[in-house]
């Protein structure tokens, strides 16, 4: 598994505004927009492409064009979805899946409350969007999901990452062979005992959308 923390002085500006406790949701919602927009552009380096020619004013250019099938961009519900239109706007083309998975608070295991992915995932390229990769397991399971339909190579963009997830998801995956990659905009210290990022940014869902 290939792991990129993005070095950019704007990205290390929206995410020390995203862990200010002060910063309100409407606020945390447009920085977290922003911010997985320039983690995308890092995260789309592989994104295929095929050579075209178009005709400038002048004459022939070549030039590449989104390849398809298109990638499929997938938020894990609920937290995922405040980083869909950051994605969607770079990548217009991309189709949308949804899986929602929840963390028991006990167990900290991810359980499966929703599926629309398309069946077979041959040959797609997925970026899945969950902003706290914490334990690993959600971000895991969802993975896997998308590898048992056939994908053919997954990255992950997460706006934090502790090194407890990145080790899980490093064991889950080491003798699959599937072609996997984190990007994020910051490798945190630790989980605490509730199995939070520290010093991180408290609970991304509820900050993004309120408690509910
Ligand atoms: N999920 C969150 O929203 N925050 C954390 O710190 C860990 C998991």
């Amino acid at each position: 598994m290939e792991t990129l923390v993005v070095d950019h002085p704007l990205v290390a500006h929206k995410l020390t505004a995203l862990r200010d406790v002060r910063t309100d949701s409407p606020t945390f919602r447009m920085l977290a927009d922003e911010l997985v927009t320039l983690l995308a552009y890092e995260a789309t380096r592989d994104v295929r492409v095929v050579e075209v020619t178009v005709e400038t004013p002048v004459s022939p250019a070549r030039g590449l064009r989104m390849a398809k099938p298109y990638p499929l961009v997938v938020p894990i519900l609920r937290a995922g979805l405040g980083m869909l239109d950051g994605m969607t706007r770079l990548l217009p083309t991309a189709e949308v899946g949804f899986l929602g998975m929840i963390r028991d608070e006990e167990t900290l295991q991810a359980e499966t409350y929703a599926t629309r992915l398309p069946d077979d995932l041959s040959g797609r390229q997925c970026y899945v969007v969950d902003p706290m990769l914490a334990t690993g397991g959600t971000l895991a399971a969802a993975i896997k999901f998308l590898f048992d339909r056939g994908a053919e190579d997954v990255t992950a963009i997460c706006l934090l990452a502790a090194p407890e997830g990145l080790a899980y998801m490093d064991k889950t995956f080491a003798d699959t062979g599937h072609p996997i990659r984190v990007v994020t905009a910051a490798l945190d210290e630790r989980l605490n005992e509730n199995g939070y990022i520290v010093p991180g940014l408290g609970d991304a869902g509820d900050r993004l959308y309120g408690v509910v």
